[in-house]
């Protein structure tokens, strides 16, 4: 059976899980709100004008850097880009929380433009970019992270864990193009925090103030995970941008949404039955199903025993295997508000990794309100 056959029984599973009301569901499925932003926020505008200000000028001073070490025209035209927005920054244009939220909004309306695309939704994809932005990090040389957002470059985009993200890039592009004035690693962690919350997810605190790079910023091959590899490997990689075992196992719950794709990871299908609803099915999957290795000529998977129609990695079922990720992942079966929690928490950290402190705009993570929030207030 296609995929998009299943598309129904999927809906009503997840409306299910999520236990909305029906036409509560059906708008959230099926978004296509233009609601005006809420009042200005006054602490943002006067809190970030001096700091827009240092932005605007180490941007201009990295161009500098950037025209003496690098040549590719594509890389050009990302600096005239970060030139533009330098240049904006010095006309005294100062982003407030409004206009962040501005763009919250039109990346929402966004999601849902996908069509026939996947499950009918880029959510799942945005949120991926957003975690390979920012998973780069290590803590001992604090390079990478979504600071500079190097994944503009080559050979950093074309990293084998980044296979497939070209599309997530290219509608987040559009974005930028009505909004210059916002930096590549707040648009694309704006974009995660956006899709995951719109998808029914937990409020992920977020707060601007990644500034734009340089290829020489870009990180080596090798820092994201493979998932053919085991809970050693898992550790290594999260242990080396500070996470802990119950990070790992609340940040892999991500994979209640999207699915894989052949022709990107090698590996396919999706993890659960409503890839477009933020849910701790991942966890209730993993322990209630019955999984086998699927037969079949790609890379090493699991299948759920009943309906062969989802998908398991290695790296999933090691959180059921190893003993130390296992009780975790047993409390988020469990509950879905602690591991609402739990994630909210270690997004929010994963997408500030690389971040200097003193970059933020704002000491204070903003929540920002959903789309369907912001029309209840209005009403
Ligand atoms: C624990 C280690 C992880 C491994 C080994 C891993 C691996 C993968 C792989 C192989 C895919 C399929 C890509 C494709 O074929 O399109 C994928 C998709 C995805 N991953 Fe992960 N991932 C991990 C952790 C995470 C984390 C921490 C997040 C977010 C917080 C995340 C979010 C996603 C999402 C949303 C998708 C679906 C993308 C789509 O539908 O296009 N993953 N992941």
């Amino acid at each position: 059976m296609s995929f998009s056959a299943l598309r129904n029984p999927l809906r009503n599973t997840a409306r299910r899980a999520t236990q909305l009301p029906k036409a509560q569901f059906r708008a959230n499925f099926n978004r296509k709100f233009s609601t005006p932003p809420p009042p200005p926020a006054a602490e943002a505008k006067s809190s970030s004008t001096g700091l827009y200000l240092g932005l605007g000028a180490a941007a201009a001073a990295g161009l500098g850097y950037y025209f003496y070490y690098t040549t590719s025209g594509k890389e050009a035209g990302t600096a005239v880009r970060s030139a533009a927005q330098a240049a904006k920054v010095k006309a005294n244009f100062v982003p407030a929380k409004e206009d962040y939220i501005k763009v919250y909004n039109r990346i929402a309306q966004i999601l849902d433009d996908a069509g026939e695309y996947d499950d009918g939704s880029y959510g799942p994809v945005l949120v991926r970019l957003a975690w390979h932005a920012s998973g780069t990090y290590d803590k001992e040389s604090k390079t990478g992270g979504s600071n500079y957002a190097t994944m503009r470059f080559d050979p950093e985009a074309g990293h084998g864990a980044n296979a497939g993200l070209k599309v997530a890039r290219d509608l987040m592009e559009k974005v930028k193009e009505e909004f210059p004035w916002i930096s590549y690693g707040d648009l694309w962690t704006l974009g995660g925090v956006a899709a995951l919350q719109e998808m029914a997810g937990p409020k992920i605190p977020w707060r601007p103030g990644r500034i734009d790079g340089f290829a020489a910023q870009a990180t080596p091959d090798g820092r994201l995970p493979d998932a053919t590899q085991s809970a050693d490997h898992l550790r290594n990689i999260f242990y080396r941008m500070g996470f802990n075992d119950q990070e790992i196992v609340a940040l892999s719950g991500a994979h209640a949404l999207g699915r894989c794709h052949r022709d990107r990871s090698g590996f396919e299908g999706p993890w659960t039955f409503s890839p477009t609803t933020v849910t701790n099915d991942y966890y209730r999957l993993l322990f209630d199903e019955k999984w086998v290795w699927k037969r079949w000529d790609g890379p090493k998977q699991l299948e759920d025993k009943k309906t062969k129609s989802l998908m398991m990695l290695p790296t999933d079922y090691v959180l059921v295997q190893d003993k130390s990720f296992k009780k975790y992942a047993k409390a988020y079966a469990e509950s879905q508000d602690v591991w609402f929690k739990d994630f909210s928490k270690a997004v929010s950290t994963l997408f500030e990794l690389g971040v200097p402190e003193e970059q933020f705009v704002t000491k204070e993570p903003w929540i920002l309100p959903t789309v369907e929030e912001q029309a209840e207030k209005k009403d």
